[in-house]
Formats: C-alpha cells, sequence, structure tokens
C-alpha cells in the first residue's frame, strides 16, 4: 500500500479526481464521504497567524560554549567549555502579516529555543537592545498604530508617528529603525538581542542581571529603502530565500553569543534604570563577556508543521536564568503562553518542535489535542503518598528585595529619555546620520506637520544636529520646533 492513497482512517480512496454524482450530469451525493472529509479538512487548514511577528523563518541548529561563565550561573547549558545543546531559531518582521514582504523597513525578531537537559529555554529577543516601550499596558497600543488602519484597511504612517511621537520614551528605538540598521539585507546579516534584564544565579545561590547579545559571524548588512522597494518587487521571501539556500548549501550561519553581567547590588547605584527596556548598558561599565557559538544547519522539513506551530514564550526558562523587575518582561510572561494556548491550544508544548528533549513529569492532564499519552496511569495530584513528582526545593532562586508603594506609577518625568538616543547619534558617522535623516524624512513626510513638529521636539533634545538634519529636508525652520 505504500505511496497509495487513503483517507485519515486509513482507508483506501478509489476517487480522488471525481466526485459521486446521480448520473452523469447530475448533483453530487452526500454518501460521498472522502469529498466531505477532503473539503472539511481543508476548510479547517488555516490556523490564526501570531498577534505580532506573523512572518517568520526559521532553522535548527545548536550552542557551543567556547568560555566558562559558570561563576555567574548554574545552568546546565552553560556548565563546560565545549558543551552542545540543541536549538530551534525563528526569525521575524514584526508588522507585517504572514504573507508580507519580507524586505520592509521593521524590527526583526530574533527568537531562539534551546533544548536543554533541564528543560527548554527561550530567548525571544529582536535584532535591537531596547524597545519602543516600558510598561507593557501599551503594548496593544503599539501593535493597533503600526497594523492596518481600522477603516482604510492601509498601514498608517500617521497612525504609527502620531504614537510614537506622543511617547518620548519611543525615540531610542525610533532612532535605531530609521538608521541603516532599520532594514537588514538578510536574518543572517543582523545581530540578536535579549534585549530585556535577565537573572543569573549561580551554584552559591548569588544573583547578577544580564543582558544577551547574539553577534552575526556573517556581518552586518543593510539594505536602502530604494534596494528593499526594488527587491521586494522581484521577490517576497527574500529573507526566507536567505536563509533556506544558504543552510541548504552548507553556509551555515554563526552567531556569537555574549552577555553583559551586573552584580545584584549594582541595580541600585547605577544612575539609570537598569530594568528600563528603552536603555542600554553603556558597555564600557559592564563589557562583552563571550559565552558561546550558536549556529543553524538544518532547515525544517514542514513549514507548518514546525515553524508555524512553534510557540516561544519568555516564561520559559531553567535553573540558573531567571527573570527581572523589567515590567515589560513582566508583562510578556502573560502574554505569550496565553497566545498560544489561543493560536494552538493548550497542549501545544507537546508538538514536537515545542516539546522539551528531556523527561516532563507535570499534572497538567486532558485539553484538546492531547496525543502524549497523558501520562497514563499516572496519578494527577501532588502532595501524594507515594512521594510522586514532589516539587524541587533545591532549585528555589533567592529571595528578591522589593520596596515601594504600589501605585500606577508614571516613569514619563523622572526618567531621561534623550541621552542614550542622543549618544547613538553621536556615534553615527556622517553617512550613516544622513541616512538616519533621509529615511526618517521620507517615513514621515506624508503625516500632519503637528507630529513632525512633535518629532522634532524630541529629536532636538537627544542632539541638535540630528533635529536639523531631518528639518532640513522636511523644510522646517528650527524656531518651529526648538522653542
Ligand atoms: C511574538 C506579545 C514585547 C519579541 C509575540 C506574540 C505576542 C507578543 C502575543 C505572539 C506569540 C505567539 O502567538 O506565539 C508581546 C507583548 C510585549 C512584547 C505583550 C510587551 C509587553 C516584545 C519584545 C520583544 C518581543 C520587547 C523582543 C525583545 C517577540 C518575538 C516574537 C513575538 C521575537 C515572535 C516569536 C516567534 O518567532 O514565534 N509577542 N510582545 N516582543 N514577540 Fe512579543
Amino acid at each position: 500500500m505504500t505511496k497509495k492513497l487513503t483517507t485519515a482512517s486509513g482507508c483506501p480512496v478509489a476517487h480522488n479526481q471525481n466526485v459521486q454524482t446521480a448520473g452523469k450530469r447530475g448533483p453530487q451525493l452526500l454518501q460521498d464521504v472522502w469529498f466531505l472529509e477532503k473539503l472539511a479538512h481543508f476548510d479547517r487548514e488555516v490556523i490564526p497567524e501570531r498577534r505580532m511577528h506573523a512572518k517568520g523563518s526559521a532553522a535548527y541548529g545548536h550552542f557551543t560554549v567556547t568560555n566558562d561563565i559558570s561563576k555567574y550561573t548554574k545552568a546546565k547549558i552553560f556548565s563546560e567549555v565545549g558543551k552542545t545543546t540543541p536549538l530551534f531559531t525563528r526569525f521575524s518582521t514584526v508588522a507585517g502579516e504572514r504573507g508580507a514582504a519580507d524586505a520592509e523597513r521593521d524590527i526583526r525578531g530574533f527568537a531562539v529555543k534551546f533544548y536543554t537537559e533541564e528543560g527548554n529555554w527561550d530567548l525571544v529577543g529582536n535584532n535591537t537592545p531596547v524597545f519602543f516601550l516600558r510598561d507593557p499596558l501599551k503594548f496593544p497600543d503599539l501593535n493597533h498604530a503600526v497594523k492596518r488602519d481600522p477603516r482604510s484597511n492601509l498601514r498608517s504612517a500617521t497612525n504609527n508617528w502620531d504614537f510614537w511621537t506622543s511617547l518620548p520614551e519611543a525615540l531610542h528605538q525610533v532612532t535605531i529603525v530609521m538608521s541603516e540598521r532599520g532594514l537588514p539585507a538578510t536574518y543572517r546579516h543582523m545581530h540578536g538581542f535579549g534585549s530585556h534584564t535577565f537573572s543569573f544565579i549561580n551554584a552559591s545561590n548569588e544573583r547578577f542581571w544580564v543582558k544577551f547579545h547574539l553577534k552575526s559571524q556573517q556581518g552586518i548588512k543593510n539594505l536602502t529603502d530604494q534596494e528593499a522597494a526594488l527587491l521586494s518587487g522581484q521577490d517576497r521571501e527574500s529573507h526566507q530565500r536567505d536563509l533556506l539556500d544558504s543552510i541548504d548549501n552548507g553556509d551555515f550561519p554563526k552567531w556569537k553569543m555574549m552577555v553583559q553581567v551586573m552584580p545584584e547590588a549594582d541595580a541600585s547605584k547605577v544612575p539609570y534604570n537598569p530594568f528600563d527596556l528603552t536603555k542600554v548598558w553603556p558597555h564600557q561599565d559592564y563589557p562583552l563577556i563571550e559565552v558561546g557559538m550558536l549556529e543553524l544547519n538544518r532547515n525544517p522539513d514542514n513549514y507548518f508543521a514546525e515553524v508555524e506551530q512553534a510557540a516561544f514564550n519568555p516564561g520559559a526558562i531553567v535553573p540558573g536564568i531567571g527573570f527581572s523587575p523589567d515590567k515589560m518582561l513582566q508583562g510578556r510572561l502573560f502574554s505569550y503562553g496565553d497566545a498560544q494556548r489561543y493560536r494552538l491550544g493548550v497542549n501545544h508544548h507537546s508538538i514536537p518542535v515545542n516539546a522539551p528533549r528531556c523527561p516532563v513529569h507535570s499534572y497538567h492532564r486532558d485539553g484538546a489535542m492531547r496525543v502524549d499519552g497523558n501520562h497514563g496511569g499516572t496519578i494527577g495530584y501532588e502532595p501524594n503518598q507515594h512521594g510522586e513528582w514532589a516539587q524541587q526545593p533545591d532549585f528555589a532562586e533567592p529571595p528578591l528585595t522589593l520596596e515601594g508603594a504600589a501605585d500606577h506609577w508614571d516613569a514619563a518625568e523622572d526618567e531621561d529619555n534623550f541621552s542614550q538616543p542622543g549618544n547613538l547619534f553621536r556615534l553615527m558617522n556622517p553617512e550613516q546620520q544622513q541616512a538616519l535623516f533621509s529615511n526618517t524624512a521620507n517615513n514621515i513626510a506624508g503625516v500632519p506637520k503637528e507630529i513632525q513638529l512633535r518629532h522634532l521636539r524630541h529629536c532636538f533634545l537627544a542632539d541638535p544636529a540630528y533635529a536639523a538634519g531631518i528639518a532640513t529636508l522636511l523644510e522646517i525652520d528650527q524656531s518651529e520646533y526648538a522653542s
């Protein structure tokens, strides 16, 4: 029976070309159950796309430790130099839908699932070290501002800039998106960042704050807006094709993992909030420490099964790696699992690409599409008289001291939103600054003037030359924004 067509229940299909009808010209018969099965399955082939990062490309690979960081973390993945851990990485654009063109000016997602021996660790990052927001309550609004306008169903530069310029803390991220790095040529030619502050816990139960960096070993390559427009006209899947082809051709892309590590007590001493996602930690204060190499070397066999059904969750951490008080991270801890229970179902953890490569002993039971045996006859509660599947207090994190009154704190007034974007601007060479001016001016050109002025005011506070460069292209006089 090999290579012969069957129904989903394995029975031979006799007719797959002509439906059964009453007479040669007659209507179709309901008893043609193969037709019913085929169409009913087809009708349900689409699942919801990810709310953000819907368009993506992914590959398998491994991570190899090249430097011993065990004094900072007891995470088994980092336990010895030379150790390798299998992984799955999905790259994505953010605002576009599942069928959007790849070569768009946008942030890129860079999500890695490490299948460690103590469970999956998901590092769900981006290609930028910061983000537009520092408060997760604003995240759905960001999504609505960058996606399609409710009336026109068009992407709206006005909505985009109206929202961004209403939040001074967004300037750092907006500066990166409008810079030459805002439009990577491929997924291989960009860096990755965990972006948030996470924590490391070592074997003595000491806590450190940590930021993760993934440095492209292919170098950085970007597209101009003009190059991207041409490319998208020829190939909407330019990122997918590049990743697929390079791996199929044995040209395996690599990223060097580096970390910045801050002793726990420093958090209250540094002159900025180290848990603010709109800020970076200066490298001179917290230098990059090498950790290891991430390599991608195998393409998925089936896009839907492995890439579309992949579920990355910032809440998936392993002993030795923890969260931080970053409220954006805290907000994400709820949103991903919740989205995936809706998008893929409550048992999405057992889809092969998501399944841990270590034993799973949980008391979760039942639910739609439970296909992994449901833990057979094992009892489903704890505590129990068998001492079975007991909680593991040895893995408890050290207590974290928190302080302050509960309130809806607004950090806008006491935070410095402009020094870091100004520093980034001053780090750029004249060509890079020029690219920033023209990308911004092109992007904001058709937007109401009040919004343009709001942006120029923020740029001016970062660096007067930043505002002047854009204002010249928009033919706006300094007196209009630099009051
Ligand atoms: C995808 C929410 C901020 C990186 C998603 C998804 C949701 C979401 C609901 C779709 C998940 C799925 O269906 O599988 C949020 C919320 C945020 C936030 C509520 C802030 C409060 C961020 C930040 C980063 C990020 C700061 C990067 C540092 C990603 C990536 C994906 C994603 C890479 C795609 C993962 C994949 O490839 O499947 N986000 N997000 N997000 N988000 Fe976020």
